[in-house]
This record gives structure tokens, C-alpha cells and sequence, in this order.
């Protein structure tokens, strides 16, 4: 697999998964041992946790009360990402920053810069009721309507994301993912709900997809035309996980195409299951119609290796082992997408990747697990 001056070991990459296991802001030695044992367990692409982006609104409590969400800014947080690069390749692997902005779910004054307001396209956190995991005392302290950002506000994010990409290029990762699914700062651009903006950055989805189509063209202007631009978006939102940005094919083609021609060089299509069809009136899952749709490479997330989805398994508390992985294999090789990425089964089991490889069992999933860094 090779996305411009990159070529990947195999087609397995590790989802992005928030840990926040990093003091201050600093992944330290055991965040390092924890992304270089999934390269050394054979997985070809490493997608970092989110990554705050080096504007002050970025990160703080979320939908949970983590503060201990990495940055990549300031010497010590470079410094912690050197060495986990350098890591990361000494075991043959290759790793991208997911680079994070929480927008409308950031609670104010949390964070490492709590004094700095939190950023809505509309003033709007999204529609209360929804069908959602996030708790009634979170919901009441982001719920009321605040300020839209303003047009210095958005300029300061995107800067923020290519400072964040030349950093991120600096200390030695290998291409950039961007986060614009979940709802969060992007994502909340992209949806009617959260914004209903009447200047460029609003209105059809064309509009809606701007801010989106500036972030990337920043990122690639300061990374330079070698490194690879992973970008994650989504159907589902964390205010309600039945929440759509695209009714139609049509709609979702105007909104990458538009990502795409930004600088985009593959799509990370962020579902629960990997071959949930995306649209009524057909079989494809959502990667597949971003690769149609956009003429990009792309890459399928959700279940893979499990019994149960990311959502199921808030509730059971775990997931068995499910050998599903050769339905993904068929899809990759008849071309419906190109890349497979695996969140908790790779949290469950480092060696993943050389197990499955070698027909050996892997290990279940348990929520207990995200105590720890291991
Ligand atoms: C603990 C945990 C943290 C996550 N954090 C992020 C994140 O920071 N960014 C993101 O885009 N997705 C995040 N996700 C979603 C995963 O990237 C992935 O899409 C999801 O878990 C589905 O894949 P899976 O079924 O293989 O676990 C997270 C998932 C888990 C389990």
C-alpha cells in the first residue's frame, strides 16, 4: 500500500483510540512502549489517540473527564512524539498524528488553557435527546447555546492544524490524520444541526464542507507534497449516533470530492460496522463509497476481530473473539476499500496482526482494559 512517498507494510493500521495517559500533556516512556508494541506486533499503519491541535480551545474535559489528552506543541510534548516516532520505526513501523480539535464538546474552562472559550460554528452543541452514551451531567454544562465562532476564530483553528501538521512532520511521523467525524469541531461544520451559518463557512453541504477543505489545504501546504493526509470522517455523531451528514450518495460525493481535491490522500470512513451498508438500496458500506465517491483510497473501522461494536460494548463491558476478518480480506481484495483499521482488538491484543497471520487465537476485548496503558 503506498500513499505518495509512504509505502505501508501490510493494510492493517491501528485506530485512533483517546487514552489519555499523558502527563501534562507529554506522552511519556509508557505511551512510547504502548504504540511500539503494536508495531511490533505486526500492525502497518499506527493512527495515534486525538491529539490536541495547537490552538487554546482544542482539548479539555470532553464528553469525559480526561485531562491527560496529549499536545504537539511545546518542548516536552515534541519531545515525548520524537521518541515515540523513533520507536515506532525502529520496529518497522509507520505512524500518523490524528490531529483533534473537541469544538463543541470541550467543556469550558477545562484543559490546559482552560481560560480560552470554546468553539461552535453556531453557538450550538447539537440536539438534546438524541440517541447518545454521553451522561445528563455532561449534556447540562454544554447544552445552552453559546456564541458562534468568529472569522478570526476559525483562521486561529486552521493555522493551529498546520502548525500542529509541521510539528507533527518535524519529530518524525509519516503522513497526518485529520479528525473531522464524532461531532467534534470539523464534524460540527459538516452537520445541518450544528451549523447553521449564513457566511461562506454555511448552507449547502458544499459550504458546510469549507472549513473542512481549508484545514486540509493548510496541513498540506506546511507538510509539503511527500507526506500522505489520512482523513476521518462519519455519519454518526457522539450527540446522537443515528445522526447523518449525507442523506444520499450525491450528498456525501460533494463533501469529499471537495476534501479531496483540498489534498486529501485517503479517507478513513469511521463506522461501528465495517460492512454496515451506508445507504438504502444497496450493499455498500460506507469506505466503499467514499473510494467510489471520491476516487480516493480508503479505509474501512468497526468490529473487526469482535463479537460487538464499539457501542454494544459500553454496555456488556466487553467483546468476544469473532473471525470476521475474512470477509474483510474478500472486500479489500474485489477493491471496495483498501485498509482495515482496528481499535479495541488491538487494545485487547498487541500481537494482533501476527497472530491472525499465523492462525493463532487472539484475545477478547474487555472495557477494563482503558484503566490501564498496556
Ligand atoms: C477507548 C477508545 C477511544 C477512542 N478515541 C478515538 C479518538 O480519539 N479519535 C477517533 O477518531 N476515534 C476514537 N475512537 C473510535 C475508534 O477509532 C474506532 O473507530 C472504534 O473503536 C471502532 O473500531 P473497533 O470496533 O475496532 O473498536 C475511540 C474508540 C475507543 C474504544
Amino acid at each position: 500500500m503506498t500513499l505518495r512517498g509512504l509505502t505501508l507494510s501490510n493494510r492493517l493500521a491501528m485506530a485512533p483510540m483517546t487514552r489519555s495517559f499523558s502527563p501534562a500533556n507529554a506522552p511519556d516512556a509508557a505511551v512510547v512502549e504502548y504504540y511500539r508494541k503494536r508495531a511490533e506486533g505486526g500492525t502497518g499503519l499506527i493512527v495515534t489517540e486525538g491529539i490536541g491541535v495547537d490552538q487554546p480551545a482544542a482539548i479539555g474535559a470532553g464528553s469525559g473527564t480526561e485531562t491527560h489528552i496529549p499536545l504537539l506543541h511545546g518542548e516536552a510534548a515534541l519531545d515525548g512524539w520524537r521518541k515515540v516516532t523513533d520507536a515506532v520505526h525502529k520496529a518497522g513501523g509507520k505512524i500518523f498524528p490524528q490531529l483533534w480539535h473537541q469544538g463543541v464538546f470541550r467543556i469550558d474552562g477545562t484543559g490546559p488553557y482552560p481560560d480560552a472559550p470554546s468553539l461552535r460554528p453556531s453557538g450550538l452543541w447539537g440536539p438534546d435527546g438524541g440517541f447518545s452514551t454521553v451522561t445528563r451531567d455532561y449534556i447540562a454544562r454544554v447544552i445552552e447555546p453559546t456564541r458562534p465562532m468568529t472569522e478570526e476564530e476559525i483562521a486561529d483553528v486552521v493555522h493551529g492544524f498546520a502548525r500542529s501538521a509541521r510539528n507533527a512532520r518535524d519529530v518524525g511521523f509519516d503522513g497526518i490524520a485529520i479528525h473531522g467525524a464524532s461531532g467534534y469541531l470539523i464534524d460540527s461544520f459538516f452537520w445541518s444541526e450544528t451549523n447553521r451559518r449564513t457566511d461562506r463557512y454555511g448552507g449547502d453541504m458544499a459550504a458546510r464542507a469549507t472549513f473542512g477543505a481549508e484545514i486540509v489545504r493548510a496541513v498540506r501546504e506546511a507538510v509539503g507534497e511527500d507526506m500522505p493526509i489520512l482523513f476521518r470522517f462519519g455519519q454518526w455523531k457522539q450527540q446522537d449516533f443515528n445522526a447523518r451528514i449525507a442523506e444520499t450518495p450525491d450528498e456525501l460525493g460533494v463533501l469529499l470530492r471537495a476534501l479531496a481535491e483540498a489534498g486529501v490522500d485517503m479517507f478513513d470512513a469511521s463506522t461501528l460496522y465495517f460492512s454496515a451498508p451506508a445507504f438504502t438500496g444497496s450493499d455498500l458500506p460506507l469506505a466503499a463509497w467514499a473510494k467510489k465517491l471520491s476516487g480516493k483510497p480508503s479505509m474501512a473501522v468497526g468490529g473487526v476481530g469482535l463479537s460487538e461494536n464499539l457501542f454494544a460494548s459500553f454496555e456488556t463491558g466487553g467483546a468476544a473473539v469473532e473471525n470476521n476478518f475474512y470477509d474483510v480480506a474478500t472486500r479489500i481484495e474485489r477493491g471496495e476499500f483498501d485498509m482495515i483499521a482496528l481499535g479495541r482488538a488491538l487494545i485487547a491484543d498487541w500481537e494482533w496482526p501476527k497472530k491472525v497471520a499465523k492462525g493463532e487465537a487472539t484475545m477478547p476485548y474487555s472495557r477494563a482494559m482503558l484503566d490501564t496503558l498496556q
